[in-house]
């Protein structure tokens, strides 16, 4: 047996899949491939090198002096010990086709590597005699059982002239059921030898462990995540619990889910939120009271089922009913939602105040009886204001104005919420910055409630797979962002994302359908520049 030597002799990147950076709605795989080296053909050695020792921490090692340890025939092939070549001692594992079938030998690794830990993955290759040539593949298959998934590690052209040496680094960032590793031809006859297969963790290289968002920036803001029951189970719950210190239900709380008829309230999709949040020390923004969108019709018709017009008497009923929501809604979980968005999206592009039904049925008055409603249900929670495009001046303007009006009139508001949808070219962080220092000076509390970052400026343009200088730039505005915030940390006291990975977003619906990938995590859920640009501290590899 031998052990050839780190570090390979050439790397390149490798992009962990197309598809982990378009939209599809993957299985949480959480899976980084860091980089790899194949032993190009041609520097490769083809004959054994000398023997060196098998590093004693080397996790898994198969010599083939003791059977085929393990390794398995794929698609119909078969595997069984060989003398006739070996690269190390007196054995190889040959595998053999059937019936012209190219067959392929893999080896159960579930259970046996580490998340976060880079481990060197090798194996000598080399055909029987006379074979012309083939191109063998080293590769891992992962994921769960209902969704397997195929990740090349590196190829090369083998002959029968001597050994070649195929190798990666292979980095699993979080735990799969399946994990086996996997040679197979590419072309050829499929009949090949196998020798001196080594998983060794790499000690003189920098582990890849994963930070967490919540523990880098925890003393300065809560990060929460924006969130739907299903991220609460397998990979995504996992990440959700590693990396955020807070959650937003992204609809369980809005009218359409807890209130669909009147009185008739269902919260079983919300409770699974707020219980799991509880069970796992997290703390949740409810998400929101009173909105003009995801509200139900039935709330803005008069007693004789027509659409309320403005009267004294329809103002009263639809006030009534808000307040009676609000209790409801804050009252199932006060103590346990910490921050409510009580009205959501107020103010109009041009610094008026929207004319939603709630507006122009009850005018200012539907804020302030919602914010005096939702201090009477739960008098610990923190009430804000949550509107989008805050660093925009003029919407900022009136956000401003808003708030000063209602808070000399003492109803009881304590925070202003920018949503942050925002794109990698705007907003700038001067204009974020200057956002926060003007609200500041309402001696009020503020909080990123639904950040994420497009990557597209416009509402109409379409591309198939999103290239890596577009993540390059979303990378940027998200450490342009975080700077920013980190800057105001005292006049911040949580920043959302509205989402957990680019496999789930409602910017692949809005505003038309189309891939994004405006989060921190992929559709993997491995970390993206952006997050490594956020947490500052990329691993060298
Ligand atoms: C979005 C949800 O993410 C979608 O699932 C839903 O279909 C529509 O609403 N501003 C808000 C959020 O305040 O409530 C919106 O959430 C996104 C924009």
């Amino acid at each position: 047996m031998q052990t050839p030597p780190w570090p390979p002799v050439r790397t390149r990147s490798l992009v962990v899949a197309a598809g982990a950076l378009v939209a599809v709605p993957v299985v949480g795989v959480l899976l980084a491939l860091t980089a790899f080296s194949s032993v190009p053909n041609g520097h490769a050695r083809l004959t054994a090198p000398q023997a060196e020792a098998v590093p004693a921490n080397a996790l898994v090692n198969t010599g083939f002096e003791d059977g085929t340890q393990g390794w398995k025939a794929q698609g119909g092939g078969q595997v069984r010990p060989s003398t006739t070549a070996a690269h190390g001692g007196r054995h190889s594992m040959l595998v053999t086709g059937k019936d012209g079938k190219r067959p392929g030998a893999s080896l159960d690794l579930a259970g046996k590597l580490r998340p976060g830990t880079v481990y060197g993955v090798s194996v000598w290759l080399r055909l029987p005699a006379h074979d012309p040539g083939a191109k063998l593949r080293l590769g891992m298959s992962w994921g769960w059982a209902s969704a397997v998934q195929d990740t090349v590690l590196t190829s090369a052209d083998v002959t029968a002239d001597g050994w070649v040496r195929l190798e990666a680094k292979y980095t699993p960032v979080t735990a799969v059921d399946v994990l086996t590793a996997d040679i197979s031809p590419v072309s050829g006859d499929g009949e090949f030898h196998v020798d001196d297969f080594t998983v060794v963790p790499l000690p003189d290289r920098p582990q890849v462990t994963v930070p967490s968002l919540k523990e880098a920036f925890g003393a300065s803001f809560e990060i929460g995540a924006a969130v739907g029951q299903q991220q609460l189970a397998g990979m995504e719950a996992d990440l959700l619990k590693r990396q955020f210190g807070s959650v937003t239900p992204t609809n369980a709380l809005k009218w359409t889910a807890t209130e669909p008829q009147p009185q008739a309230y269902r919260f079983a999709a919300a409770d699974a939120i707020v219980d799991f949040a509880t069970a796992n020390g997290m703390k949740v923004r409810g998400h929101t009271l009173v909105w003009h969108n995801q509200t139900p019709d039935w709330v803005f018709l008069d007693p004789a089922g027509k659409p309320m017009t403005p009267t004294a008497e329809n103002k009263a009923l639809l006030l009534q009913r808000m307040e009676s929501h609000i209790a409801a809604v804050v009252g199932q979980y006060r103590g346990r939602i910490q921050t409510w968005d009580v009205v959501n999206e107020v103010i109009a592009d041009d610094g008026t105040m929207r004319a939603s039904r709630w507006y122009q049925l009850a005018g200012l008055d539907f804020i302030k009886r919602a914010f005096q409603a939702a201090r009477i249900a739960d008098p610990a929670a923190k009430l804000c204001v949550n509107d989008f495009n805050l660093s925009q001046p003029t919407r900022r303007d009136a956000m401003y104005q808003l708030v000063s009006t209602l808070k000399a009139e003492g109803v009881p508001i304590d925070c202003i919420g920018d949503q942050t949808h925002v794109n990698i070219a705007a907003p700038t962080a001067a204009q974020v910055s200057a956002a926060l220092e003007k609200f500041a000076r309402l001696g009020i509390d503020q909080q990123v409630t639904e950040l994420d970052v497009s990557v597209y400026t416009d509402n109409t343009s379409v591309y198939t797979t999103v290239q890596p200088a577009l993540l390059a730039r979303q990378a940027a505005q998200y450490q342009a962002l975080f700077g920013v915030y980190l800057k105001h940390r005292d006049k911040i006291s949580s920043v959302t994302f509205w989402g957990l990975a680019d496999n789930d977003s409602w910017l692949h619906t809005y505003p038309i359908p189309r891939t994004n990938a405006p989060l921190l995590f992929d559709a993997g859920l491995a970390p993206k520049p952006a997050f490594w640009a956020v947490v500052g501290d990329r691993p060298a590899n």
